[in-house]
């Protein structure tokens, strides 16, 4: 019969509760921090600042290992992979938790917030706040919000007004608001992951899609796209989340100073996010592939309006009140 040492038997046991593997020998706890986008982009920095920050600050305690760009999970593997405790970090896009909490479409409804600045206030607010917990029924805890900034449409064709869409097919993230967004201007939306999108333009399975400047440049999505629309119609920004059983699981001094570099990594990622989509606006229109369309006020109101019934089919499943929560933090207060 094989004989465990008691401090084997407590190990195991700990595992068993906690989710969080206490080897005997005291080994770093890991953190695999898997994300699907390149690492020049906010979500790609905030994820190494993360890691050199635990690494320097919980020397011997934790390891971080970063996988970007889809390397070890991309969408529709990743929150599984998390649930499974396969990976301990992922910063989905807000638009990719519809079936985990559905007020979380709220940040996929278009031309809701009018700039960085009202995201910002209303992921700070306490119904901003009270999103990041809403899942944790579901053995989902979200840490923290990061930026990436306002989308843009591109197509091979110049979209100037909703009519230039019509019958086009879009590429859309995994969000039943975002295909409700582009059928309001008689377009063909179509779910695809992130990794398959530029293969996809380029094949033609899809005709155009919507992202930020630091999406498209960094994974070259200007190649194939002809026009690009500066339309700041919709949001993507993340929430990194952890598994909750991970989590709590977490000896206490690691978890508030795990908390603490969090909050630090997030302030710096919300500051650089603008910078980085501005600059790769800029090598795009650099790398001449590519023309910037500006909408004229009118043009972008014909948007606004066109997509603007959107809200009220979903309004039911996000919440009036949220809804209303998020059109004030549009005013400066
Ligand atoms: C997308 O799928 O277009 C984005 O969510 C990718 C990302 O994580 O920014």
């Amino acid at each position: 019969m094989l004989k465990l040492s008691l401090k084997a038997l407590v190990c195991a046991v700990a595992v068993s509760i906690t989710g969080v593997s206490y080897a005997a020998d005291s080994a770093p706890i890991s953190i695999k921090f898997a994300h699907v986008v390149a690492d020049h982009t906010p979500k790609g920095q905030g994820a190494l600042m993360f890691k050199k920050l635990a690494e320097e600050r919980l020397p011997g305690r934790v390891k971080v290992d970063v996988y970007p760009n889809s390397s070890l999970f991309g969408d529709g593997k990743e929150m599984e992979a998390l649930l499974l405790g396969e990976v301990q970090m992922l910063a989905p896009s807000l638009a990719k938790f519809e079936q985990y909490a559905k007020p979380m479409q709220i940040f996929d409804l278009p031309f809701l917030f009018d700039n960085m600045q009202a995201v910002d206030r209303f992921q700070a607010s306490p119904e901003g706040r009270g999103l990041l917990t809403s899942m944790e029924d579901k053995n989902i805890t979200g840490l923290a919000y990061w930026h990436n900034g306002l989308k843009v449409m591109s197509a091979n064709k110049p979209l100037r007004e909703p009519s230039d869409a019509r019958g086009l097919k879009f590429r859309v993230q995994a969000s039943a608001v975002l295909e409700e967004q582009f059928r309001a201007v008689r377009a063909n939306p179509r779910k695809m992951s992130f990794a398959e999108v530029y293969q996809g333009l380029q094949t033609g399975v899809v005709n155009g899609t919507e992202n930020t400047w630091s999406n498209y440049y960094s994974q070259k999505v200007h190649e194939v796209q002809k026009y690009m629309t500066e339309s700041d119609h919709g949001l993507i920004d993340y929430m990194v989340i952890t598994n909750t059983k991970f989590w709590n699981g977490l000896p206490d001094d690691v978890r508030s100073e795990l908390e603490k570099i969090m909050t630090e990594v997030s302030v710096e990622v919300n500051k650089q996010a603008d910078d980085l989509n501005r600059t790769a606006k800029q090598d795009i229109a650099k790398a001449g592939t590519t023309e910037i369309i500006e909408l004229t006020p009118e043009q972008r109101e014909q948007w606004r309006e066109a997509m603007r019934p959107v809200w009220k089919k979903f309004e039911g499943e996000i919440g009036a009140d949220l809804i209303k929560a998020a059109e004030a933090s549009n005013k400066a207060q």
